[in-house]
């Protein structure tokens, strides 16, 4: 571990910098699976759609800039290449091929909820240690998200 700014223990430094890692991965494999969605979308919600996943990419790729930079801060280092997120994503893999655009609403929300679950999980690592600084940030991303999770939902009328 490297210096931080943090008073936090050193310990507890290195097991938030594992789970602002783990959440990293996901939401990088994540932003390219939206990518993917934004890309090749057909259907007649196209319109609609395609813009909107884009929204979703930009405000992810935001997030995962602040969670990369949230574990240099405390004295770790951040992981991100494509090689090391396909090895280390918890989320499932995106089934290329698909274009209907209702097929991508149900696969991104499934997702969304998947990345949601692993980034509650960390900011409960968060309280327990006390960074209550951490606990904002995924905060930020849990509001955010499960917004964008409920307009996939709207959209297949659940
Ligand atoms: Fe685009």
């Amino acid at each position: 571990m490297y210096a931080s700014p943090s008073p936090l223990p050193e310990a507890d430094r290195a097991a938030l910098v594992a789970a602002l890692n783990a959440r990293l991965a996901d939401g990088l494999d994540l932003h390219s699976q939206i990518k993917v969605a934004h890309w090749n979308i057909k259907g007649p919600h196209f319109a609609t759609l395609h813009p909107l996943f884009e929204t979703f990419a930009i405000a992810l790729a935001a997030f995962n800039d602040r969670i990369a930079e949230r574990a240099i801060t405390l004295g770790g280092l951040a992981h991100g290449t494509a090689r090391h997120v396909a090895r280390a994503s918890t989320l499932a893999d995106y089934p290329e091929g698909t274009t209907r655009d209702l097929v991508h609403v149900e696969l991104l929300a499934a997702r969304i909820e998947q990345y949601l679950a692993g980034v509650r999980a960390a900011r409960k690592e968060a309280v327990e240690r006390g960074d209550d600084d951490t606990e904002g940030l995924l905060t930020e991303v849990v509001t955010a998200f499960e917004m964008h999770a409920w307009f996939l939902r709207a959209t297949l009328g659940g």
